[in-house]
């Protein structure tokens, strides 16, 4: 009963932690509720194990801590994808291995039946390890892309029809056999289609796709729990299911794009053949001095900030540059696209990490109306998310994606290191209208360039 009520609570826990990080200003509040909810969690399942069993458990557990101390201390910011991707790629494998486990033991499960084990508990473990199969190697792969160390394989769609086909046959067969070579195969399968689902899909869809193995981690979870009879597992493994899969439906959302056609490889990152003749227009080349005296002019600027900002790590040097001009009377507010770099809140954690006040950052609703009213504009590092052919051009892959709408500022600022476009290979139209100059070179040499010049002025 008292272990009953502790999941409980550790179960409601895990949603005020969710609920918590849905904001960067409540955000250690719900990594506190977090951090409760799994203590709760062990404290239950602790007093739920015969004393043997404990020291075994506390020195796993002591082991677990010292590596994942180790990691998050050592990680990159910009490697936290592949991190998360294999954090998701071991949630998998536990529940492959906790499904054989309980086909193995079935009595210690207390899940065997007149007839051997149970129907149901054949299909919770069937599923749940053929989840966790996919989960893991689609991770491995994830995390490999991610890391640059494997770059993708072309895989027809048939070949992946074929093998969700039989993996349902071999499913099917299990559960009604409870065969021992079935379950071997289905899980082999299982692993096979996971490396054939994830290889074609483009490096840039990763994120995409992290989110989506992430959500199979919670089902395959969610599957075992009740193999395990382990409401927590049951609750939390759901929660993470569909919190993953709302998360990747609104990355798809935001870039105009579905599940499908991320999943089928389609419409990938520089695949849009509009940006042919970009070197050709002209354009307006500015210098880091003529950006600051726009700067140290205007009443209010805007910082929309990009994949560039990320990859040049130009964060601390915008916060430094954004304290002189609010030290000039300079209003300065920073523009935040949902799907802006490669990652869900990329750019937040990236300004987080500087000390940028959260009150200056805004999310794309707040924001935008305010373009009209802003001086500068000050696009560092990003493209797509503020390309109007998004609005108006029915035939580029980006349309119908919503933008931060800076073409409205009086003055647009890019800084980047060329003409070229970003993740969708569509050319900005911005780069040379009026009231565009651009500032090109490394994000951050250039942005610590118009420092310098702001220094030299105000
Ligand atoms: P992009 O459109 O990819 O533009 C980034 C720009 O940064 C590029 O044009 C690049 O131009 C510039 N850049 C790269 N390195 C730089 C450096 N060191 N210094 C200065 N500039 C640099 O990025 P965005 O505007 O952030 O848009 C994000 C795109 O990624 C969207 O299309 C979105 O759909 C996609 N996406 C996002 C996510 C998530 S969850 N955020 C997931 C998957 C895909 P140069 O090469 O000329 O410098």
């Amino acid at each position: 009963m008292l272990v009953d009520v502790l999941y409980l609570i550790a179960a409601v826990c895990f949603i005020f932690a969710l609920k918590g990080l849905s904001s960067p200003k409540s955000a250690f509040y719900g990594n506190c509720c977090g951090i409760a909810g799994i203590v709760l969690a062990c404290a239950a399942t602790y007093i739920s194990l015969d004393i043997s069993s404990i020291a075994f458990t506390l020195v796993a557990i002591a082991i677990g801590a010292g590596i994942g101390i180790y990691i998050a201390g050592n990680v990159s910011m910009m490697a936290l994808p592949q991190l998360v991707a294999g954090f998701h790629s071991l949630v998998g494998l536990a529940a492959v291995l906790v499904a054989f486990a309980a086909y193995c033991a079935p009595g210690l499960f207390s899940i065997v039946g007149i007839h051997g084990i149970c129907k149901s508990s054949l299909i919770e473990m069937g599923l749940g390890s053929a989840i966790g199969a996919v989960t893991f190697s689609g991770a491995v792969v994830a995390f490999l892309k991610l890391e640059g160390l494997y770059r993708g394989t072309a895989i027809p769609v048939f070949v992946n029809a074929v093998l969700l086909s039989l993996v349902l046959c071999l499913l099917t067969y299990f559960v009604a056999t409870q065969s021992t070579i079935a379950f071997v195969i289905l899980t082999l399968f299982s692993f096979i289609f996971g490396v054939t689902l994830i290889a074609p899909i483009g490096g840039a869809d990763m994120p995409v796709i992290v989110s989506m193995l992430n959500s199979y981690s919670g089902w395959a979870a969610s599957g075992i729990g009740f193999t395990l009879h382990s409401d927590l597992l049951i609750i939390t493994g759901a929660i993470v299911g569909t919190s993953g899969a709302i998360l990747s439906y609104i990355m798809c959302k935001s870039m105009n794009r579905s599940l499908l056609n991320v999943i089928l490889a389609s419409g990938q990152s520089g695949f849009d053949q509009e940006s042919t003749d970009s070197l050709s227009k002209s354009f307006k080349n500015g210098s880091a001095e003529d950006i600051a005296f726009l700067l140290k002019n205007a009443e209010s600027v805007i910082i929309v900030p990009g994949y560039g900002m990320a990859t040049s790590q130009a964060q601390h040097a915008l916060k430094e540059m954004s304290d002189i001009l609010k030290k000039e009377g300079i209003e300065v507010r920073y523009a935040i696209h949902p799907v802006a770099g490669r990652m869900p809140g990329h750019m937040n954690v990236l300004l987080a990490e500087a000390n940028v006040p959260y009150e200056d950052v805004c999310e794309l609703d707040k924001i935008n109306r305010d373009f009209a009213s802003c001086d500068v504009a000050y696009v560092i590092g990003a493209n797509d998310v503020t390309n109007p052919a998004a609005k108006h051009n029915p035939s580029s892959s980006i349309y119908g994606m919503q933008i931060l709408e800076v073409e409205k500022a009086k003055t647009i600022v890019f800084l980047k290191r060329s003409m070229g476009t970003g993740y969708a290979g569509v050319d900005n139209e911005l780069f040379y209208a009026q009231n565009t100059m651009m500032l090109l070179g490394d994000a951050k040499k250039t942005t610590e360039e118009v420092i310098k010049a702001l220094q030299e002025t105000v």
